[in-house]
């Protein structure tokens, strides 16, 4: 017989938890974690997912190997109640030296891979590169475009089919910079430049994540790749090339934060154009953001939330310009805030409510982070919302 009648015992006490372990396997549906390494939509992220598939493969061999023999060995060579005493062994030089060579043979044959692997993504790539630098700060991310003279904030606009160079730093303190369908994590440090760079290969909205505890919200330090076809993401790029200064008073820049940002170019056009001629560009083809239409800034709520962001400081810690955006500012830059899918740095739908609550209340929201609860009343929070809707 097989199975004891204890052992089929222990079987039965577990029975009833089996419905529920297929319950929770069929939980383990991909799209219920969307933040995984495990569905790879990038040449980098390719790479590391081929060693870990190889890695497991071996793992699996090794394990059934290991324990067929092991079961085998208890079940043919059980004791019977009146076997004699079985011979005694005190080690085995020709067995012990197998057992130590094969694992180091499979550990040697797993680095290579790895190693090419390292390499490979550690290289600087080749070619044409969109070159993107990444800031951390505490708790959200800055993401410029020095070729292009443009800045934006929690969510990285990309090509698909493009190779995009990351070059990354940090205003503040050591964060970890990980779009998990696209890359492995990447320290940013305060005085050395990291570099990460993919090519994407699907369009969409895709989670990242800082992965390096950096304080208290360093949880809720999230972003969003938007990764766009070639087209959406010129228009993209054209839009944002009208959101600067107003002519009249240029912003004056700043270059306190270190990063790698050197000699940024100056280009495309600036010419102003109407805020609500954004919308088009800056929804593109992702799904799952809220935008409302944008109101027109004849809008009284417009008016009012465009004074009221000067009077209540806003504008101290906020720059509302992509093009020319200044350096080194506490808080996101706002240029295109009315479009983004969620607001305090990937955590909250970008909703009406939502920004109303934050403006009003930014640390019931995210305890801690940096910008002060201002005393903004529901009335100017509904302006301030009105006016940053339109900056899309
Ligand atoms: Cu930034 Cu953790």
């Amino acid at each position: 017989m097989l199975l004891r009648p204890a052992a089929f015992r222990s079987l039965r006490r577990w029975a009833p938890v089996l419905p529920l372990l297929v319950l929770l396997a069929g939980a383990c549906s991909p799209d219920h974690y969307p933040q995984t390494a495990l569905r790879p939509i990038s040449d980098f992220a390719r790479i590391g997912d081929d060693i870990q598939t190889k890695t497991f493969y071996w793992a699996l061999g090794v394990f059934v190997l290991v324990e067929g023999a092991l079961l085998y060995a208890i079940f043919r060579f059980r004791g019977k109640p009146n076997d004699a005493e079985p011979r005694q062994v005190h080690g085995n030089t020709t067995v012990e030296i197998v057992w130590t060579v094969i694992p180091a043979l499979i550990l040697a044959a797993i680095a290579v891979p790895t190693v090419r692997g390292i390499l490979q993504t550690n290289a600087i790539p080749k070619g044409e590169t969109l070159n993107v630098e990444v800031i951390g700060h505490q708790w959200w991310w800055e993401f410029r475009y020095p070729d292009l003279n443009i800045t934006t904030a929690n969510e990285v606009h990309i090509p698909v089919g493009q190779t995009v160079s990351f070059r990354m730093g940090t205003a503040d303190v050591v964060h970890s910079f990980w779009p998990p369908r696209f890359a492995g994590k990447r320290d940013v440090f305060p005085n050395r430049e990291t570099r990460l760079w993919f090519k994407a290969e699907e369009a969409g909205e895709y989670p990242g994540q800082c992965t390096e505890f950096c304080g208290i919200q360093h949880g809720r330090m999230a972003f969003r790749v938007r990764a766009q076809t070639p087209e959406e993401f010129q228009g993209w790029v054209a839009h944002m090339q009208t959101l600067g200064p107003k002519p009249a008073k240029a912003a004056a820049a700043p270059d306190s934060v270190r990063t790698a940002s050197v000699g940024a170019k100056v280009q495309g056009p600036q010419q102003a154009q109407p805020k609500n001629d954004a919308r088009q560009n800056a929804a593109g083809k992702d799904s799952g953001s809220t935008v409302s239409p944008p109101v027109p800034p004849q809008d009284p709520a417009y008016a009012a939330g465009e004074k009221l962001f000067l009077a209540k400081g806003c504008v101290g810690c906020h720059s509302l310009n992509a093009v020319d955006a200044p350096k080194g500012m506490i808080g996101p830059n706002l240029a295109n805030v009315g479009g983004r899918s969620y607001i305090g740095a990937g955590t909250f739908k970008n909703t009406d409510e939502n920004l109303a609550r934050w403006i009003q209340n930014p640390q019931a929201m995210k305890v801690g982070v940096l910008m002060p609860n201002l005393g903004v009343s529901a009335d100017e929070a509904k302006s301030l919302v009105a006016y940053l809707r339109a900056h899309q």
